[in-house]
């Protein structure tokens, strides 16, 4: 244990990708751990970046981020959901999703509250609920359908509770929440008076049902916390361009501490981004069908390796159950599969709360080169049942 670190954060040594990700270096394995694409995303929006670094655009940007992008991310949210965010007021541009969450959790809750979400869940919620100082309270999402019982979330719900923090499609299931589940949660919201802070990073990366944006729900635009990135939509995930999209009073309080995480970020690629979200529907359709025909593929394999496949309705990633190989322990597997055939995944495990719940899970990244997950794919067949 580290003896400088300050006792809230102590659970969070290394995370399981830094940890992952080094032996796949280490071993040469293909690498299905880490959720990045292994090519670059569209060309115009590459040359935008370029093109506002030669044109000079190389300084602080504005603290809310650049009006053009966030005139682009108001124009994107009323094209896909009909909704209308004011690009003064309600738009704010910060450090990728993951500033977004951080700022938004450190500015809506503090000691004393209580922060609900679904398990399992991405690992900086967890890390972000404690350095705020708030209790997270979890409820389980369980395979294989991944629902979760109405009356666990109502009684996970105190009067300490102050937001419920909702990512959909979801990761690292790839679960999209129905539109009933969604309003369970917004009918819940309303009766007891909380905030909704909602992760919606995957919104164009939905292969079955529909995604629906929480703010879209009666009654939920003014209680609603929408965090959206560029980086999964353009695959250009190293550029960390986020944003939050909320009422006045809402956006002004994430910004309080956005202020002074990062103050600003990524100025060139605030303007490749605004390109991007420009872009016609094709785009959008084009990437969507691209990642599900990868998603079909490496399901395919797995299931072929003799893999339980939990088919993901949404993002870049699929989870198999290890129990048909006879195994349960997903971190002991996960630590040997690039000894054993060259594969690096990620332990589920590492999301859940409840280690039973999640201990027998792996997942699988999909965004990647077809060949290279064809080859993962017949690696993992010649793995040793
Ligand atoms: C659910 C979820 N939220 C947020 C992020 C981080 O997004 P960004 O790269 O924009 O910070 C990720 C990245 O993997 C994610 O999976």
């Amino acid at each position: 244990m580290n003896p400088y670190l300050v006792e809230r954060l102590r659970p969070f040594g290394t995370t399981i990708f830094a940890e992952m990700s080094a032996l796949a270096v280490e071993t040469g394995a293909i690498n299905l751990g880490q959720g990045f694409p292994d090519t670059d995303g569209p060309e115009v929006v590459k040359q935008a970046a370029i093109d506002a670094i030669d044109a000079g655009h190389n300084q602080y940007p504005p603290g809310i981020g650049i009006p053009e992008l966030r005139r682009a991310i108001r124009a994107h949210q009323q094209r896909f959901y009909g909704l209308d965010f004011d690009a003064d007021t309600e738009i704010l541009v910060t450090a990728g999703a993951t500033e977004a969450i951080a700022a938004a959790l450190l500015a809506l809750c503090g000691p004393g509250d209580e922060v609900v979400t679904f398990e399992p869940y991405y690992d900086s919620y967890a890390a972000c609920i404690a350095m705020s100082g708030a209790t997270r309270r979890v409820v389980t999402l369980r395979a294989p359908d991944y629902s979760f019982d109405p009356d666990e979330l109502r009684a996970a719900v105190t009067p300490q509770t102050k937001l419920i923090l909702l990512n959909t499609p979801h990761n690292p299931t790839g679960k999209v929440f129905s539109r009933a589940e969604l309003t369970t949660i917004a009918e819940l919201a309303q009766e007891r008076d909380l905030l909704v802070v909602t992760d919606e990073v995957y919104e164009h990366l939905v292969y079955e049902g529909e995604h629906v944006p929480m703010a879209t729900l009666p009654g939920m635009r003014e209680r609603t916390v929408t965090i959206g990135s560029g980086g999964k939509t353009f695959s250009f995930t190293g550029w960390k361009v986020g944003w939050v999209c909320a009422s006045p009073a809402l956006v002004t309080a994430v910004k309080t501490t956005k202020q002074f995480l990062t103050y600003v970020s990524s100025g060139p690629f605030q303007y490749a981004i605004a390109v991007g979200l420009e872009l016609p529907d094709a785009y959008f359709t084009g990437f969507r069908a691209e990642m599900l025909d990868k998603r079909d593929r490496l399901c395919a394999g797995l299931a072929d390796a003799g893999f339980d496949v939990l088919r993901p309705q949404g993002t870049y990633f699929a989870t198999v159950d290890i129990r048909s190989f006879g195994e349960t322990n997903g971190l002991a597997f996960c630590r040997s599969l690039p000894h054993r055939c060259g594969v690096v995944a990620v332990p589920s495990v590492v999301f859940y709360d409840d280690v039973a719940a999640g201990a027998p899970l792996v997942r699988f990244a999909c965004c990647k080169r077809t060949e290279v997950l064809d080859e993962a794919c017949t690696r993992l067949k010649g793995l040793a049942k």
